[in-house]
């Protein structure tokens, strides 16, 4: 009789440690868990793209990150066909959040950030958290492209699709291709230290996956996090007797601007013939034209960029508000200015 006691008493012990750790694990939330995760547990509607963290597949993760890395990967040991010969997508893209403060689109404070983390400054937005978006290619770029955009505005898969092609000039990906890409880029999703939540809010992430309890204020507090899109407003280039020509640029700033942006297309290994240097002739090239009306000028290529042409097919992405600010533009051609004496 008491063995039995014993025994049942021991059980249940177990049981209920058993039980606590798996409710645990159940609702645990630590630095890294996924938001996307959270937000879809708390109830809020899945997007197409969701796949649970958990489910991701490491070789479909590594797939992913080479094929936007380098436009190709592995596959039954054969390498797939180039995706682009003129473009990788980390040629215009980040991989890695690139704001410092998720609720804003600031590039002042993006450059900082840039210059902290060794991370380049790039015209296109960065693909770190662009599966806790709910928009893709917004803003202007709906605007002018309309038809063009208006598949990839609500769905990541045609937003990832349309860029393959039009921005990167290269194929479509086919369905395997494109779900490696998506496991990465949810990989890379927004992670619960990306939100800097206060003790309180934590707790209350907590309680609300345990409990249920305040589930809806819970998902409009984290929605409150960060942006689910991003921001783009198209600027005319500068008409020629306005511009100030560096006089209230920042010299530092344009000469970080000039390395962590124009230089990584530019340079020699870079996508374009056009070859930008540190060399005191290039200045003075930059220099000569600033102040024209013309696709050599830096402060008409920034605004409006270039198109792919039949026979060439790199093209100069342009730089929207958000991507460059007027000051940085200042800024750079203060640098430029500068280095071509
Ligand atoms: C030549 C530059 C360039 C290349 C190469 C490029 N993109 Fe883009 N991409 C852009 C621009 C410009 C946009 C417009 C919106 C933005 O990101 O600012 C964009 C938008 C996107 C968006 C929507 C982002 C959003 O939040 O609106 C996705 C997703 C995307 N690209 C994925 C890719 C993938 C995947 C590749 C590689 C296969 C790629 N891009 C290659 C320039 C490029
Ligand atoms: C994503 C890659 C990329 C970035 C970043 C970039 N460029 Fe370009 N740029 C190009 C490509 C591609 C062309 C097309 C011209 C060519 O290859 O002949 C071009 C064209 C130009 C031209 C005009 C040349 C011509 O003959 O039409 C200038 C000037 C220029 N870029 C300056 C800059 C400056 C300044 C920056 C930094 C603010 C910058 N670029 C950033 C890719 C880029």
């Amino acid at each position: 009789m008491k063995n039995k006691i014993i025994i049942i008493a021991a059980l249940l012990f177990t049981g209920i440690i058993f039980f606590s750790f798996f409710s645990n694990k159940e609702t645990g939330v630590t630095n890294n868990t996924k938001v996307l995760d959270i937000l879809v547990k708390l109830g809020q509607d899945k997007p197409l793209h969701f796949i649970p963290s958990t489910k991701l597949s490491d070789e479909k993760v590594k797939m992913g990150l080479e094929l936007v890395t380098t436009g190709t990967t592995e596959k039954d040991g054969k390498k797939v066909k180039i995706q682009s010969k003129h473009f990788v997508c980390t040629d215009c893209h980040n991989m890695q959040i690139e704001d410092p403060d998720l609720t804003k689109s600031d590039p002042e404070a993006r450059l900082d950030y840039a210059i902290e983390n060794n991370l380049k400054f790039l015209p296109a937005t960065t693909m770190g958290g662009v599966v806790n978006r709910e928009h893709w290619y917004n803003d202007d770029y709906s605007k002018k492209y309309g038809s063009l955009v208006e598949p990839a505005r609500d769905t990541l898969e045609n937003a990832i699709q349309l860029c393959a092609v039009q921005c990167s000039q290269g194929r479509a990906l086919n369905d395997w291709e494109m779900e490696a890409v998506i496991q990465y880029f949810i990989s890379i999703g927004h992670e619960v230290k990306d939100l800097k939540l206060s003790t309180a809010e934590r707790k209350q992430v907590v309680t609300a996956l345990n409990d249920g309890v305040k589930k809806k204020e819970t998902l409009e507090m984290l929605n409150s996090k960060f942006l689910n899109y991003s921001p783009a407003t198209f600027l005319k280039p500068m008409k020629k007797d306005k511009r100030p020509m560096g006089k209230y640029g920042n010299i530092e700033n344009g000469k970080k601007l000039y390395e962590l942006s124009c230089l990584t297309c530019h340079e020699e290994l870079g996508v374009t013939n056009y070859k930008l240097d540190k060399s005191s002739l290039t200045f003075k090239h930059l220099k000569f034209w600033a102040g024209r009306e013309t696709f050599l000028s830096v402060y008409n290529i920034t605004r409006k960029g270039t198109y792919a042409l039949n026979g060439y097919k790199p093209y100069m992405p342009n730089y929207t508000e958000e991507r460059l600010s007027n000051q940085q533009l200042e800024d750079l051609i203060a640098y430029i200015n500068n280095s071509a004496n």
